[in-house]
């Protein structure tokens, strides 16, 4: 869609702040991404203007963020900037408004929608993922508080009420039979976050907090395809191991390939990061134990509000508790997040 924008429209105020007057000209054309589950509006702002008679283009991304969301700002100004700079969009300009903030970022353009059946490309982002991870732990990036323990323990007690309902919902009741391993995991959860938090080498660190597909673009940069991390909002202190869970969990739903290989990806992973005995069966508890803190975060509880929602027939309930969802656009469904919480209760009563 082709829009004429005012002098004070907001898009056009930030294209001059990044490229000057030139852009009072330009035609600019929006194309929405669709409002993700955090941001209020993500768009691709492409620019055409001509420069001593030439035509030229300029694309960028904005997006419009409000509440708590809103500090992926400043985590771009402090920690993507000091710790991930090669493997994230660039920062091009920031706005605060009254009620929100525009971040403007460079447009990455990706090489194909879906990389990741090629599983080098997944192994890749988590040998990036694991360099981030030891650069962040030894710089002293700021990131906006977040009382995520808090959070969690609210999040895990409203996810072990969701699956309770499940009990006597029709085509639900047999997601119950993971109730026991989840109550484990809930009443446990104090002692097991502080023992995830002190595993050597990984202990507390900065992560990033939700990596999955929809939030790596594989794009072309230097000599060859590079995986970029969007979406930092949710960025925050943990262990690393939750991010490589949450990469390689929701990565195995659509590419069972990738559930086939996971302990050699992992090992790639812990190899990248530098943790030299490799998966001793004390990381291995460990990192089960990040991916159902993950699952506790509000993925689980997200997907089955979904499923017991009262339109939702018996029929299409019954797949949405087994089905992937559509590629990338959201992370697993109810049974994978309870096999993660039943493999975490084993680990925790090792
Ligand atoms: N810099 C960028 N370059 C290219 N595409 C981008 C960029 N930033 C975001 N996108 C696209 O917009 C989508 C949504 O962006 P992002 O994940 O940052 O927002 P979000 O609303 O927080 O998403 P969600 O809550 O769904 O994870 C991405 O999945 C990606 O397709
Ligand atoms: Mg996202």
């Amino acid at each position: 869609m082709t829009t004429t924008l005012e002098r004070q429209d907001p898009v056009r105020t930030m294209l001059v702040r990044i490229a000057g007057e030139q852009m009072l000209q330009a035609q600019v054309d929006r194309q929405s991404f669709g409002g993700g589950m955090e941001a209020s509006q993500v768009v691709l702002v492409t620019a055409r203007y001509r420069e001593g008679g030439l035509p030229r283009l300029l694309r960028v991304v904005m997006k419009r963020l409000q509440g708590r969301p809103a500090r992926e700002a400043a985590i771009y100004e402090g920690l993507v900037a000091h710790c991930a700079s090669r493997i994230s969009p660039r920062l091009l300009a920031v706005e605060h408004s009254d009620d929100s903030v525009l971040l403007c970022l460079e447009a990455i353009r990706r090489t194909a929608s879906w990389p990741w059946r090629n599983l080098s490309a997944g192994s890749e982002l988590l040998v990036r993922l694991a360099h981030f991870h030891r650069i962040a732990g030894e710089a002293d990036a700021k990131i906006p508080a977040w009382d995520y323990e808090a959070e969690l323990g609210l999040l895990a007690e409203a996810t072990w009420t969701a699956l309770d309902r499940c009990r006597s919902q029709p085509g639900l009741s047999a997601l119950a039979r993971d109730l026991p391993a989840l109550r484990r995991i809930v009443l446990e959860r104090v002692r097991l976050r502080e023992q995830l938090l002190a595993e050597h080498p990984f202990g507390c660190r900065p992560i990033h907090g939700d990596v999955h597909p929809g939030n790596v673009l594989v794009c072309r940069r230097g000599q060859g395809a590079e995986p970029v991390l969007l979406d930092w909002g949710r960025a925050r202190l943990g262990s690393p191991l939750e991010d490589a869970s949450s990469w390689l969990q929701s990565l195995r739903v659509w590419e069972p390939e990738a559930g086939r290989r996971h302990d050699t990806l992992l090992a790639a992973y812990l190899s990248a990061f530098g943790a030299d005995g490799g998966l001793t069966s004390s990381v291995r508890d460990a990192y089960w134990i990040a991916g159902a803190s993950n699952a506790l975060s509000g993925a689980l509880l997200h997907h089955l509000q979904r499923v017991q929602e009262p339109a939702l027939c018996a029929r299409r309930r019954g797949g949405a508790v087994t089905a992937p969802p559509p590629r990338g656009s959201v992370r697993a469904p109810p049974r994978d997040w309870l096999r993660v919480l039943r493999r975490a209760s084993a680990s925790a009563g090792a």
